[in-house]
Protein backbone atom coordinates (compact mmCIF):
# COMPACT_ATOMS: atom_id res chain seq x y z
CA UNK A 1 0.00 0.00 0.00
CA UNK A 2 3.31 2.03 0.18
CA UNK A 3 2.82 5.09 -2.85
CA UNK A 4 5.06 8.06 -3.24
CA UNK A 5 3.67 10.32 -0.88
CA UNK A 6 4.63 7.98 1.42
CA UNK A 7 8.04 7.57 0.35
CA UNK A 8 8.31 11.23 -0.12
CA UNK A 9 7.80 12.04 3.95
CA UNK A 10 11.22 9.50 4.50
CA UNK A 11 12.89 12.69 3.41
CA UNK A 12 14.32 15.48 5.87
CA UNK A 13 12.38 18.59 6.35
CA UNK A 14 14.91 21.19 4.84
CA UNK A 15 15.89 18.43 1.76
CA UNK A 16 12.10 17.83 1.28
CA UNK A 17 11.60 21.72 0.97
CA UNK A 18 14.53 22.62 -1.26
CA UNK A 19 13.00 19.95 -4.02
CA UNK A 20 10.18 21.69 -3.73
CA UNK A 21 11.63 25.05 -4.32
CA UNK A 22 13.68 23.80 -7.34
CA UNK A 23 10.07 21.73 -9.00
CA UNK A 24 8.45 25.35 -8.52
CA UNK A 25 11.62 26.69 -10.12
CA UNK A 26 10.89 23.81 -13.27
CA UNK A 27 7.59 24.32 -13.10
CA UNK A 28 7.83 28.14 -13.79
CA UNK A 29 10.96 27.72 -16.20
CA UNK A 30 8.74 25.33 -18.36
CA UNK A 31 6.23 28.27 -19.10
CA UNK A 32 6.33 31.39 -21.31
CA UNK A 33 5.32 33.71 -18.66
CA UNK A 34 1.92 34.84 -20.35
CA UNK A 35 -1.44 35.49 -18.14
CA UNK A 36 -3.12 32.87 -18.88
CA UNK A 37 -0.33 30.49 -18.05
CA UNK A 38 -1.50 31.01 -14.44
CA UNK A 39 -4.47 28.16 -13.78
CA UNK A 40 -2.14 25.24 -14.59
CA UNK A 41 0.95 27.04 -13.03
CA UNK A 42 -1.47 27.37 -10.01
CA UNK A 43 -2.22 23.92 -10.26
CA UNK A 44 0.86 22.13 -10.50
CA UNK A 45 2.15 23.82 -7.83
CA UNK A 46 -0.64 23.05 -5.62
CA UNK A 47 0.31 19.49 -6.88
CA UNK A 48 4.02 19.75 -5.60
CA UNK A 49 2.96 21.37 -2.40
CA UNK A 50 -0.23 20.17 -1.54
CA UNK A 51 -1.44 23.67 -1.21
CA UNK A 52 -0.22 27.30 -2.67
CA UNK A 53 2.07 28.80 0.28
CA UNK A 54 2.57 32.74 0.44
CA UNK A 55 5.98 32.28 -1.13
CA UNK A 56 5.38 30.32 -4.37
CA UNK A 57 2.21 32.68 -4.78
CA UNK A 58 4.17 36.27 -5.11
CA UNK A 59 7.13 34.07 -7.14
CA UNK A 60 4.50 33.21 -9.67
CA UNK A 61 2.89 36.92 -9.30
CA UNK A 62 6.90 38.15 -10.46
CA UNK A 63 7.17 35.67 -12.81
CA UNK A 64 3.77 36.59 -14.91
CA UNK A 65 3.79 40.47 -14.07
CA UNK A 66 1.35 40.18 -12.24
CA UNK A 67 0.27 42.17 -8.99
CA UNK A 68 0.03 39.47 -6.20
CA UNK A 69 -3.50 40.98 -5.41
CA UNK A 70 -4.65 38.77 -8.38
CA UNK A 71 -2.59 35.79 -8.03
CA UNK A 72 -4.44 35.97 -4.32
CA UNK A 73 -7.76 36.26 -6.23
CA UNK A 74 -7.80 33.73 -8.13
CA UNK A 75 -6.49 31.09 -5.28
CA UNK A 76 -9.19 32.07 -3.21
CA UNK A 77 -11.71 32.44 -5.69
CA UNK A 78 -11.61 28.61 -7.02
CA UNK A 79 -12.81 25.93 -4.82
CA UNK A 80 -9.96 23.67 -6.28
CA UNK A 81 -7.06 25.46 -4.76
CA UNK A 82 -6.30 25.33 -0.91
CA UNK A 83 -4.40 28.32 0.92
CA UNK A 84 -3.54 26.37 3.83
CA UNK A 85 -1.56 22.99 4.15
CA UNK A 86 -3.64 20.01 4.29
CA UNK A 87 -2.75 16.30 5.94
CA UNK A 88 -0.73 14.41 3.95
CA UNK A 89 -2.82 11.15 4.28
CA UNK A 90 -6.24 12.44 3.03
CA UNK A 91 -9.00 10.33 5.02
CA UNK A 92 -12.27 10.69 3.00
CA UNK A 93 -15.46 9.13 5.14
CA UNK A 94 -18.68 8.48 2.87
CA UNK A 95 -21.57 10.13 4.39
CA UNK A 96 -24.10 9.03 1.29
CA UNK A 97 -27.21 7.16 1.91
CA UNK A 98 -26.36 3.67 1.59
CA UNK A 99 -23.04 4.49 4.21
CA UNK A 100 -25.03 6.58 6.48
CA UNK A 101 -27.48 3.70 6.94
CA UNK A 102 -24.57 1.00 7.68
CA UNK A 103 -23.25 3.30 10.31
CA UNK A 104 -21.12 6.10 8.82
CA UNK A 105 -21.69 7.98 11.80
CA UNK A 106 -19.77 5.74 13.83
CA UNK A 107 -16.90 5.30 11.42
CA UNK A 108 -17.09 9.25 11.52
CA UNK A 109 -16.57 9.19 15.16
CA UNK A 110 -14.13 6.67 15.24
CA UNK A 111 -11.97 8.45 13.11
CA UNK A 112 -12.32 11.76 14.76
CA UNK A 113 -11.72 10.13 17.96
CA UNK A 114 -8.13 8.51 16.54
CA UNK A 115 -6.96 11.84 15.05
CA UNK A 116 -8.59 14.54 17.76
CA UNK A 117 -9.99 16.34 14.19
CA UNK A 118 -13.04 16.78 12.76
CA UNK A 119 -14.36 17.27 9.02
CA UNK A 120 -12.23 20.03 6.86
CA UNK A 121 -9.19 19.77 9.23
CA UNK A 122 -5.68 18.42 9.41
CA UNK A 123 -3.66 17.03 12.50
CA UNK A 124 -1.20 19.31 13.93
CA UNK A 125 1.23 17.30 12.12
CA UNK A 126 0.09 17.23 8.83
CA UNK A 127 0.21 13.62 8.23
CA UNK A 128 -3.81 13.45 8.13
CA UNK A 129 -6.63 16.12 6.82
CA UNK A 130 -10.26 14.09 7.08
CA UNK A 131 -13.11 14.87 4.87
CA UNK A 132 -16.76 14.01 5.01
CA UNK A 133 -17.89 12.96 1.19
CA UNK A 134 -21.06 12.18 -0.36
CA UNK A 135 -21.55 9.05 -2.33
CA UNK A 136 -18.34 7.41 -3.31
CA UNK A 137 -19.86 5.30 -6.06
CA UNK A 138 -18.93 1.95 -3.83
CA UNK A 139 -22.23 1.38 -2.15
CA UNK A 140 -21.96 -2.36 -2.13
CA UNK A 141 -19.40 -1.84 0.07
CA UNK A 142 -20.76 0.31 2.32
CA UNK A 143 -19.87 1.66 5.36
CA UNK A 144 -16.61 3.29 3.14
CA UNK A 145 -13.58 4.99 3.91
CA UNK A 146 -10.90 5.88 1.43
CA UNK A 147 -7.29 6.57 1.83
CA UNK A 148 -5.49 8.24 -1.36
CA UNK A 149 -5.97 5.16 -3.78
CA UNK A 150 -7.43 2.69 -1.83
CA UNK A 151 -10.83 2.24 -0.71
CA UNK A 152 -11.69 0.02 2.93
CA UNK A 153 -15.01 -1.40 2.60
CA UNK A 154 -17.41 -2.78 5.10
CA UNK A 155 -15.96 -0.60 7.79
CA UNK A 156 -16.44 -0.87 11.19
CA UNK A 157 -14.92 1.32 14.36
CA UNK A 158 -12.37 -1.55 15.08
CA UNK A 159 -11.63 -1.64 11.56
CA UNK A 160 -10.89 2.17 11.72
CA UNK A 161 -8.12 1.40 14.10
CA UNK A 162 -6.83 -1.20 12.05
CA UNK A 163 -6.50 0.81 8.90
CA UNK A 164 -4.86 4.32 10.46
CA UNK A 165 -2.67 2.05 12.50
CA UNK A 166 -1.19 0.48 9.21
CA UNK A 167 -1.12 4.01 7.41
CA UNK A 168 0.90 5.66 10.60
CA UNK A 169 3.05 2.19 10.05
CA UNK A 170 3.79 3.14 6.47
CA UNK A 171 5.61 5.97 7.34
S1 LIG B 1 -23.24 5.96 -0.11
FE1 LIG B 1 -21.22 5.59 0.46
S2 LIG B 1 -20.34 4.76 -1.32
FE2 LIG B 1 -22.38 5.22 -1.90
Amino acid sequence: MANSSVAQGAQAPLEKEMARQQRLDEILSSYQGNEEELIPILQQVQQVFGYLPEPAMKKIAKFLKLPESTIFGVGTFYAQFKLVPSGRNIIRVCRGTACHVRGATGILGEVEKQLGIKPGESTSDLEYALEAIACFGSCALAPVMVIGNNVYGRMTPAKVKEVLANVGAER
